[in-house]
């Protein structure tokens, strides 16, 4: 009898339960067991239906993607559907958690499904870069219809147990307990004498559907998912659904779920999965390291910044102060909240009631007198380390003993500023990203001093407030910022030498990174870079190539897309942006001031220059311990800089083309550029001894 898959009969209804912890997914014990104990239930004769339900927090979450690189062996998923389908006896599925991937699956071989309320269904594969391996793409369209099945197959987002009910794919919501509630609607069944609904009997959706469907969800994915292979596909899949008969049609989906599996995109998009899971395991904070109740936060600085991390703690139903110097500068970030929630009620994201609700949450406030109960304070002002070391004292002086203090500078040290106060382990780096409302990423920066409780609580709060955790260490600007600076310095260089700003950001686009760079810094404001820049000028060599072009274009009082005008010209109605002929003039003269003789440049140049410098920068970050794994940093440029996922992050991106093309070249723009293209030390090392980043640990 199998370990993870139970049988056993209740009356005149057999029970197949799956077992297998943490998310039921479809291991080959897992496969083995519904297989052996289905083929039991068909037996019995002392039963005339079966339900298939799972214990723990959830019904199967999909195949088990840990098996996808190591060779297959059977019972294979397709065995366990075509049994369980093929029975005499109505099979019914019961749903809690999320029934996902070849979970779903397996549900669209059952003959009825029924789920608790909470509960979800999806097909996400696309999001690991294949398509629905077993059955489902030929299975859904059938049951809810092609344009139903559409969305949730080129999406992979799961729908909720009211929507699922409302396309058909649910045959009912179960309220209360889930095993009564499936045994009774078993039992119905066998009264009302309904045998086996198969799927694969049903044809009439299918029929007769306007192709124009297909083109148009080519279309929208193509721009949502812009890059990505396995949308596609999928929507090729579904059309398929339409065309053939079912068996052709799953043949022809196991043709392109296995294209898909061995492609670089998945692995890529297999590897940011686990990468995000990793990033939160910690080798000297175990998992049950006591974590403390945040119940309520407080924020200084009511900028864009503190106002978007405010909104992620009241989005979470945390109430949260947020607190500034004047009177002005509260009203004006309570404002931009009540807009940007507003927004969301425009959409149709949330209610106008639910925003009510959540606004009422922020309490704005002068004092820190307001402070003295919270469980977090994160500051938020302005990024002087004299004005940062005031607002930590005045923490220091009225918050609990056991309140967290972190601070979200992107620059400063966290050291310095835990070393000013009293309770230097208590305080901590989260790092936002703006908008820090919209932004999935969250640094949480370690300090020397910063208890282990405090790192645990941080990552479970990042996962309340709906972000992604990854541990980095102190250095000037952690792991994102750091690296980004050799980026946008070859995205300048490139501007001297013979690029515009416009070819470096279609190529870097075109690569697949949410936009280029310079379209990047006009978001950002050229202001943050310069004011960085002007304060690095001291201790630049004086030898060292830079490149003025961005500080000549703030000099003009050209702050990028706030300002209307930086490396673009943007129109104020739209945001469109165009090229400015004054910024390519700049870059002419820029030129010949530092007499650089411009020539054409290839896009493969550019993307090289830029991703390598990335590349080369991860690699100083990786052997300094700033980050614990090459994973972690991937998952900060999948997360934090639109790095494109199925490239599986700037390191991963370095794994697939090769160590030693990457060094090759590396070395040959440090011949040509000199000294700022210096080979990590690391690569090197890996380039020679024919290693990965991802074999790397410190
Ligand atoms: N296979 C293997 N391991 C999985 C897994 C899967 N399908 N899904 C989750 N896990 C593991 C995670 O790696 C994690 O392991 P660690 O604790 O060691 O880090 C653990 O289960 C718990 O996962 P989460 O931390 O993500 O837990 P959660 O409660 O936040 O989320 C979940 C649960 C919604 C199921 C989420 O894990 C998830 O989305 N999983 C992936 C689901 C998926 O993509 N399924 C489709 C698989 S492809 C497929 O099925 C192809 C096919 O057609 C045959």
């Amino acid at each position: 009898m199998s370990e993870v898959v139970t049988y056993n009969a209740d009356g005149n209804v057999g029970i197949i339960t799956v077992d297998s912890p943490p998310v039921n997914a479809l291991s080959l014990a897992v496969r083995r067991g519904i297989l052996e104990a289905a083929k039991t239930g068909i037996a019995d004769d002392s039963v005339q239906a079966l339900v298939l339900i799972c214990t723990g927090r959830t019904f199967i979450a999909g195949a088990d993607i840990t098996e996808f690189d190591k060779a297959p062996e059977s019972p294979w998923l397709d065995e366990v559907i075509d049994l369980i389908e093929g029975a005499a006896k109505p099979v019914v599925a019961a749903i809690h958690g999320t029934a996902l991937g070849g979970g779903l699956e397996t549900t669209l071989a059952c003959h009825y499904r029924v789920a608790v309320p909470s509960a979800r269904c999806g097909l996400p594969e696309v999001s690991l870069g294949i398509v629905p391996g077993a059955g489902g793409t030929q299975r859904l369209p059938r049951l809810i219809g092609p344009e139903a099945a559409l969305d949730m197959i080129a999406s992979g987002i799961p729908v909720k147990a009211s929507k699922a009910l409302e396309l058909g794919l649910l045959d009912h919501i179960v309220e209360g307990e889930l095993l009564p509630g499936a045994l009774a609607f078993a039992r119905n069944l066998i009264e009302e004498g309904k045998g086996p609904r198969r799927i694969r009997e049903m044809s009439d959706k299918v029929q007769d559907v306007n192709a124009a469907i297909f083109e148009a969800a080519r279309k929208l994915y193509g721009k949502k998912r812009r890059g990505f292979n396995a949308p596609q596909r999928a929507i090729d899949c579904v059309e398929i659904a339409t065309k053939t008969d079912i068996d052709a049609g799953l043949a022809k989906e196991r043709e392109i779920f296995e294209a898909c599996l061995h492609s670089d995109q998945s692995k890529a998009q297999r590897h940011i999965f686990f990468a995000e899971r990793t990033a939160t395991k910690i080798p000297d904070v175990p998992r049950d390291t006591p974590v403390r109740d945040i119940k309520s936060a407080a924020i200084i600085g009511a900028g864009t910044m503190g106002g978007g991390i405010a909104m992620n703690f009241a989005s979470a139903g945390i109430p949260v102060f947020l607190m500034d110097a004047t009177q002005e500068g509260l009203d004006r970030g309570i404002a931009i909240i009540e807009k940007n929630y507003a927004s969301g009620v425009k959409k149709g994201r949330m209610t106008q009631e639910q925003m009510d609700a959540t606004m009422a949450l922020v309490r704005p406030t002068l004092s820190y007198a307001d402070l003295a109960d919270v469980d977090i304070v994160i500051e938020a002002v302005f990024e002087e380390m004299d004005i940062k070391k005031t607002v930590f004292k005045e923490l220091d002086a009225v918050c609990k003993a056991s309140a967290i203090l972190a601070t979200n500078t992107s620059t400063l040290d966290i050291n310095e500023i835990a070393d000013s106060i009293s309770r230097p382990e208590q305080v901590i780096g989260l790092h936002f990203f703006s908008p820090a409302n919209i932004m999935k990423l969250l640094e949480i920066v370690r300090g020397e001093k910063t208890a282990k409780d405090v790192i645990a609580t941080s990552f479970k709060l990042s996962k309340t407030i709906r972000k992604v955790g990854v541990l980095v260490g102190v250095c000037d600007g952690f792991v994102g910022n750091r690296m980004v600076h050799p980026y946008i310095r070859e995205s300048m260089f490139l501007l001297e030498e013979g690029a515009t700003p416009a070819q470096v950001d279609k190529a870097i686009y075109e690569f697949g990174m949410a936009m280029g760079p310079h379209a990047m810094s006009d978001l950002a404001g050229l202001d943050v870079g310069w004011r960085i820049r002007k304060r690095q000028a001291e201790t630049r060599p004086a030898d060292e190539r830079y490149c003025a072009i961005a500080d000549k274009i703030c000099e003009g009082g050209n702050y990028g897309q706030k300002s209307g005008r930086g490396f673009y010209i943007y129109d104020p109605a739209t945001r469109r942006s165009t090229p400015d002929p004054e910024v390519e003039a700049l870059c002419v003269a820029e030129a010949g001031r530092n007499g650089i003789e411009r020539r054409a440049i290839s896009d493969a140049e550019i993307v090289e220059r830029c991703i390598y410098a990335l590349i080369n920068e991860g690699a100083r970050i990786l052997e300094e311990g700033i980050a614990l794994r090459a994973s972690d940093i991937d998952v900060i440029y999948a997360y934090g800089y639109g790095f494109p996922a199925y490239r599986g992050g700037p390191m991963h991106y370095a794994d697939t083309i090769g160590i030693a093309r990457v060094y090759e070249r590396v070395c040959a723009f440090h011949e040509e550029h000199g000294v700022l293209w210096e080979p990590a030390p690391l690569l090197k090392q890996l380039a020679e001894t024919d290693r990965t980043f991802s074999d790397f640990t410190k």
